[in-house]
């Protein structure tokens, strides 16, 4: 750093876009090709392939002054080349290893093609499924999400980033941002700090502890004050409690977005803001590279804040290995042997299978042979459709190498059933020319297998929608296949939860697929031949209407729960509508069925620092072997906040043989009882403690345990 000059540490501050990938709204006053040859550029983003990032960086090695490798940032969200299902799919297996999996897949490929550091995990808590950006991220479980942040996090990382097949993570979007008003994307965020810390902070704190590399800025106000700047977030929480030493990095703009958010009046002020705010890295807005060195030489932000961004920076790429090899990670070799093998692919399509929730199912599946079907209609538009299986944020992918779902139960069913495809309609139109023709082949076949849902770009960054309705005509067109009184089998893909009433009556079956990345079509088959029995549990409640939104399940009792008295009117309810959900969350069926009993625990009273062991014996009652995903949720009954009526605090996923049984322990120690009280202390109270145990965060067994002083 000593070499440096002022201006080529300000370069090390400044982020550049690539056109790779258009992920935000493109910088026009740029002047990138000079800046990289002068060492004042520091990273790129949206630059993808080994011979591309090559090309950017043999160009800053070799022409600029210091010749300081450049660190290739990108989106690697579910996959790099060998697309996986959406993040908020594979939360629905509650599967860390699977995850974890995924990540490090994802992290081979992307540092076989260049890149050093992805843009992920998402870790924002989401509750609202307007939003898009709900695909991104693990659902609306704090606790959940926590485990599935430090799982994604050491996926990407692996154990050294000096490794030749990590990549740096980076927990996004600090903080808040899935709490947008109105599910609308970069929509203000007010909320108590209470809220904050219970609710949408703790993934945050389970990437960093599990060492997350980077952080990212939100895009949002936080109370007010841009997430990008504000000083609770980042300097008293992140920096002075958590103590967090890695990078931490606006998000695309969000910097030069302080004079639209109405704070800063010109970008040199909000160069002023963001740098005082310990904000290190300037995605693509332009804001240090224009104005900081100016700041620094009036003395109005200090050459300290600098320098500190500056070797965290470096540190950084030290610790990746750029400065032993700047090269090392653009291997064309490399990454053609690697992306895409067979290895990874059969990974996809083990976390695929296991994403895939069956929300329904009256005995038609899985298919045997033995039944009287011989013929199966494959209708909708996303029966044989491979773009829309690799969702939003794909990457490298391509829908070249996707199994769609009608290739998928042709290569498994083609011999046994006669399968024939129609698309029906389009995802998002009302034109109804096609109905007809798909009608009249529903009515020649045995079973209907109805594939609708939404486009893969329908969720994700600024995807919002007011209705979750199934877009266009699809709904009619299920209608219209109904009255052939044939079985109808409804597969849904999409990235948010649906608004679907009418398929939850009217279909024999339903699988939520989400969007399950290039082996979906072969995952989805696995299901439907009972290959593999069903597994998933939904992580994000399903309203039944949009005027529900936000629904989850860990919310408060009121003062009036309508529970306890469903007939008396001055109850907390709808008067159009029950106040459930449709699905809650947790849940998900199996192609067999468990049953709980014997739910004990160790003690009924404990002492504050006590252990306490929860166990249930689970059976499984049907007729095959399967896996059940035992939850267990704590509401604390009466304490000096009002609690949620129900807490995940552990949760197994157990596998019986038919018949079988099995006593499922849970260790609770006094760190599940905590919560931040209501002077934001991390605390426990003594009082009484509603233990559940069961299948989903409904339907449950109950015990009572009581903490002393
Ligand atoms: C904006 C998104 O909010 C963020 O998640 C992403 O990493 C950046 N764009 C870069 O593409």
């Amino acid at each position: 750093m000593e070499k440096m000059t002022l201006e080529e540490k300000v370069g090390q501050m400044h982020q550049i876009a690539g056109n790779d990938a258009v992920s935000g709204p493109l910088n026009p006053s740029s002047n990138d090709g000079e800046d990289l040859r002068r060492g004042l550029v520091g990273s790129m983003l949206n630059v993808v392939g080994a011979d591309k990032t090559y090309k950017y960086q043999k160009i800053v090695v070799e022409e600029s002054r210091l010749g300081i490798p450049l660190i290739f940032g990108h989106d690697v969200i579910h996959g790099c080349k060998t697309i996986f299902p959406i993040p908020l799919a594979e939360s629905c297996s509650w599967d860390l290893d699977i995850i974890k999996r995924s990540a490090r897949i994802s992290a081979i490929e992307a540092s076989a093609m260049g890149l050093h550091w992805t843009f992920a995990p998402m870790v924002d808590i989401a509750r609202d499924p307007r939003w898009g950006r709900i695909a991104e991220g693990g659902g609306e479980d704090t606790y959940l999400g926590s485990l599935i942040a430090a799982a994604r996090v050491k996926g990407f990382q692996g154990d050294d980033l000096n490794s030749l097949d990590t990549v740096a993570a980076c927990a996004k979007h600090f903080a808040a941002y899935g709490a947008a008003e109105a599910g609308r994307d970069y929509n203000q965020v007010d909320i108590s700090e209470n809220n904050l810390r219970n609710i949408y902070l703790p993934p945050f704190k389970s990437a960093l502890d599990a060492g997350v590399a980077s952080f990212m800025n939100a895009f949002n106000t936080l109370n007010g004050i841009p997430a990008t700047i504000n000083e609770l977030l980042v300097k008293s929480i992140l920096k002075d409690e958590w103590k967090f030493d890695g990078i931490i990095v606006s998000d695309y703009n969000s910097i030069g977005e302080l004079i639209q958010h109405g704070v800063a009046a010109d970008k040199k002020e909000c160069a002023e803001l963001a740098a005082n705010a310990l904000c290190d890295m300037d995605m693509s807005g332009y804001c240090y590279r224009d104005h900081l060195v100016e700041l620094v030489k009036e003395g109005i932000v200090s050459e300290v804040i600098v320098d500190s961004a500056v070797e965290k920076i470096l540190t950084l790429k030290y610790k990746l290995g750029l400065f032993d090899d700047p090269y090392r990670y653009c291997k064309p070799n490399r990454e053609s042997e690697i992306i895409l093998s067979h290895t990874n692919r059969q990974v996809a399509r083990e976390c695929a299978r296991k994403s895939i929730v069956l929300l329904k199912n009256e005995g038609t599946l899985p298919l045997t042979k033995s039944s009287a079907i011989r013929k199966i209609a494959l209708i909708g538009p996303l029966a044989n459709n491979k773009f829309d299986m690799l969702g939003s944020w794909y990457c490298a992918g391509d829908e070249n190498d996707v199994v769609s779902f009608y290739d998928g139960l042709k290569n498994r069913f083609g011999s046994d059933y006669e399968i024939n495809y129609c698309k029906g309609c389009e995802i998002d139109s009302e034109v109804k020319e096609d109905f007809s023709e798909a009608i009249g082949l529903a009515e020649k076949s045995d079973l209907i297998f109805a594939f609708v849902g939404e486009a893969g770009l329908m969720s994700g960054e600024a995807s919002c929608r007011t209705n979750i309705l199934l877009p266009g005509n699809q709904l009619e067109l299920l209608k219209a296949l109904k009255q052939t009184g044939k079985k109808l089998i409804v597969a849904l893909s999409n990235g948010r939860p649906l608004e679907i009433n009418w398929i939850e009556e009217n279909a024999d079956a339903i699988l939520e697929t989400w969007f399950l990345g290039i082996e979906a079509g072969n995952a989805l088959a696995e299901v439907i031949s009972g290959d593999f029995n069903p597994s998933a549990k939904l992580t994000v409640s399903f309203p039944r209407n949009v005027g529900q939104i936000p629904i989850y399940y860990n919310h408060l009792n009121t003062g009036r729960p309508l529970y306890e008295s469903p007939n008396e009117h001055y109850r907390s309810r709808y008067l159009d509508s029950s106040v459930e959900p449709l699905y809650p969350f947790g849940y998900g069926l199996s192609y067999t069925k468990f049953e709980f009993s014997n739910f004990s625990l160790s003690k009924n009273k404990i002492a504050e620092i006590e252990e306490l062991v929860a166990s249930v014996d689970i059976k499984n009652i049907g007729e095959i072997s399967g896996e059940e995903i035992v939850q267990l949720y704590i509401h604390d009954k009466v304490a000096t906040l009002s609690r949620p009526v129900r807490e995940l605090k552990a949760f197994k996923k157990i596998s019986l043989q038919a018949g079988e049984t099995k006593k499922v322990k849970f260790s609770l120690s006094d760190e599940d009882f905590k919560y931040y009280d209501k002077n934001n202390k991390w605390n426990i109270e003594p009082g009484i403690i509603e233990i559940f145990v069961g299948a989903n965060s409904q339907d449950l067994l109950m015990k009572e345990i009581e903490i002393t002083k």
